[in-house]
């Protein structure tokens, strides 16, 4: 086999994230309607197939995995998989995004299994404002998931943050100025239509334009050339250890860059994260337990339908892509 991915626009396809289950202890307002039914155990991946999963990629020249959900770390024996693909050597960086609920209980056992770096997703720093966001969260143990993450020894923790009009445009200095006092990055992302929410996703925009000029204001940036090979454009806090991120997919579109695939915890390989572009694997898991040969053709198959972008509309009256972030795991 090729030891490369390449698609048909000459991109290289070096990251996946694997989405290891649609769960999630939150509900935020706009990656989940308020309703939301879950799959049965049946329709998602094992642990191990997911592991069989990251194998056949990492062999295809992925260095880089990303494991997201729902909430990776409310799938049972989520370690397991963390402590297999961390033994991986040809994979150079295993990371994670998480809302940080169980970072207390499981900061440690990351870090022995080889996680390198930790996104999590904080929106407010006020404990109504953040309970009527995420809806079931609790921002006391969030914080005290940020803080067992750093005691466990992460020194790249970067938050994650999604600006709201009206629920929380007004914190993105409370918030960094959290993220320097704790030395940590933080990023702020501009809301995608994914989804149908319970609210016009227009209505609450706030562009990372906007919020870059708030935050000028404040403090002295300089623009950096630092990337982690995802979406992020950086700032340095000057006098900080801070970087400040932006993903700005409405304004500053990074496809032309793009280097990512993602996986659901169906199986389902999404070629981009804006578009319905996908090949089912799980069926490739099952019907050959013991044969990769017809999953690694079809993943190299798959190269020749990556879309060239996504078309994100925030006008449109119903989101294009009808999945939820969840599903795909951001
Ligand atoms: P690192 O750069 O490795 O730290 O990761 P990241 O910022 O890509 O990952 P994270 O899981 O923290 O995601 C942050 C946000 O970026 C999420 O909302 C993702 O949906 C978004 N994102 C990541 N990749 C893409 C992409 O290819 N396209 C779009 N539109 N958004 C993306
Ligand atoms: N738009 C932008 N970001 C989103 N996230 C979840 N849903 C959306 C959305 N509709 C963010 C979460 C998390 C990251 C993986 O994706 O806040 O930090
Ligand atoms: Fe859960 Fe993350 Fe979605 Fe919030 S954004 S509901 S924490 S998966």
């Amino acid at each position: 086999y090729p030891d490369k991915l390449i698609d048909q626009f000459g991109r290289q396809v070096d990251y996946i994230r694997l989405s290891i289950t649609d769960r999630c202890d939150f509900r935020c307002t706009y990656c989940m309607a308020e309703e939301m039914t879950f799959l049965p155990r049946d329709e998602v991946l094992s642990l191990e197939e997911c592991f069989r999963l990251v194998k056949a990629f990492v062999q295809l020249g992925v260095t880089k995995v990303r494991i997201t959900g729902g909430e990776p770390l409310v799938r049972k024996n989520a370690l397991w998989l963390f402590e297999e693909v961390g033994k991986l050597e040809k994979l150079k960086e295993l990371v994670l995004t998480t809302n940080g609920s169980q970072l207390e209980k499981q900061a440690i056992g990351l870090k022995q299994a080889g996680v390198k770096r930790i996104n999590i997703s904080l929106d407010s720093l006020n404990s109504e404002r953040f309970k009527k966001i995420t809806r079931t969260g609790e921002l006391d143990k969030v914080l005290r998931g940020i803080q067992a993450a750093k005691q466990a020894g992460f020194d790249n923790i970067k938050l994650n943050t999604v600006l709201m009009r009206g629920t929380n445009d007004d914190e993105a200095e409370a918030l960094v100025d959290f993220a320097i006092k704790q030395a940590i990055d933080i990023s702020f992302i501009e809301e995608m239509p994914l989804g149908e929410v319970d609210h016009t996703r227009e209505s609450t925009f706030v562009s990372n334009a906007e919020t870059l000029k708030t935050l000028q204001n404040k403090y002295a940036l300089t623009a950096s050339t630092v990337s982690t090979g995802g979406p992020a454009r950086y700032w340095r806090v000057a006098d900080s250890n801070t970087k400040i991120g932006f993903i700005s997919p409405h304004s500053h579109n990074f496809c032309e860059a793009c280097n990512r695939v993602r996986i659901t915890c169906k199986g389902e390989l999404f070629l981009c994260l804006g578009q319905e572009d996908k090949v089912d694997l799980m069926p490739l898991l099952r019907n050959h337990p013991n044969d990769d040969q017809p999953l690694i053709q079809a993943i190299l198959d798959s190269m020749s339908i990556k879309p060239k972008g996504h078309d994100f509309d925030l006008q449109r009256a119903k989101p294009a892509v009808v999945r939820f972030m969840s599903h795909t795991g951001g």
